[in-house]
């Protein structure tokens, strides 16, 4: 498996060479795994469709960021995420899924979806979704993302997790990032936010914000706000909407670092005796804060 958890070519189970799976290809040459073909336009077998598309997958598996299921394909197609490759097990059964749950992507997602079979498909995906359906996406460009932090004046917050080691945490304040809007999500030390299951985590919404890992030298412009126990209530205090916001690691809360570079430590009320709330919740609560107290403009 390689970092995205989808098969490499190396890990195909039961298949034959890439070649024989995906046959001579056509003769015009067209490739695209979304691209429509007369063939199938005439209700012939959808075989060199499928084929293209396997092939697709198999080039670009690597180094790209994969969407497991119907949640991850659907923000990330709400979002323009750009999605090369798109597979499914049973078209019919996905688009009566995006007609009943999000009719709004039925269309893009019918353009997308190529069907193949179930072996091909789990030799694609290491952990087939309940949903039987996986894309690759373009992870995108860090450059962008690093002006997207630090554009001034900002008018959402950046979420921080200062060295956060749990990725299904990481995953929930992506989307929580995602829900309010935020400008973006910054890690700090060895985790990659892009993880697969940091991406399963977040339901395919880190293309609705500026996901990225920095060092605290190189955190984005913004007065800096991190949240600690023994901080000022959060119940007396406005954040603004240019604020960065960070939290500390699962095991060992803030670094010395990022306490040293924080302008003001804010804490969220919690009787005696409870120690801490988890990362994600304290997130949440954090935002929700942000938003109810006039943030954006509520
Ligand atoms: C699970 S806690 C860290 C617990 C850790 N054992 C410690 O010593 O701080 C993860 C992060 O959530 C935030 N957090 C949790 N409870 C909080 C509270 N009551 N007030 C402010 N922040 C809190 C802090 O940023 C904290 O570093």
């Amino acid at each position: 498996m390689n970092e995205t958890g989808a098969r490499t070519p190396d890990e195909e189970i039961g298949a034959g060479t890439p070649d024989e799976e995906i046959g001579a290809g056509t003769p015009d040459g067209r490739s695209g795994a979304g691209a429509q073909d007369d063939e199938r336009a005439a209700g012939a077998p959808d075989v060199s469709h499928g084929a293209r598309a396997v092939r697709a997958w198999r080039q670009l598996a690597e180094g790209s960021v994969l969407l497991d299921g119907f949640h991850a394909l659907k923000h990330a197609v709400r979002f323009q995420a750009r999605i090369p490759v798109a597979v499914t097990t049973d078209r019919r059964a996905a688009l009566a899924l995006a007609d009943e749950l999000a009719p709004d992507v039925r269309e893009a997602v019918d353009a997308l979806l190529v069907e193949v079979p179930e072996a091909t498909f789990a030799s694609l995906v290491v952990r087939p979704h309940p949903t039987a359906m996986a894309a690759l996406a373009v992870r995108p460009s860090r450059a962008a993302h690093l002006e997207t932090l630090a554009r001034t004046p900002r008018t959402t917050p950046v979420v921080v997790l200062d060295n956060p080691r749990n990725l299904g945490n990481a995953g929930a304040v992506i989307r929580l990032a995602a829900g309010f809007g935020a400008t973006g999500v910054v890690t700090t030390g060895t985790l990659d936010p892009w993880h697969p299951t940091v991406v399963r985590g977040g339901a395919g919404l880190h293309f609705a914000t500026a996901v990225e890992r920095l060092t605290v030298d190189e955190l984005p412009p913004g007065p800096l706000f991190a949240l600690d126990p023994e901080g000022e209530d959060i119940r007396g205090l406005k954040l603004p909407d240019d604020a960065v916001l960070a939290f500390g690691s699962e095991r060992s809360g803030l670094s010395p670092e990022l306490r040293a570079r924080a302008d003001h430590l804010v804490s969220l009320p919690m009787r005696p005796q409870v120690s801490s709330y988890n990362l994600a919740t304290s997130v949440a609560m954090t935002l929700f804060h942000w938003s109810a107290t006039g943030g954006a403009s509520a």
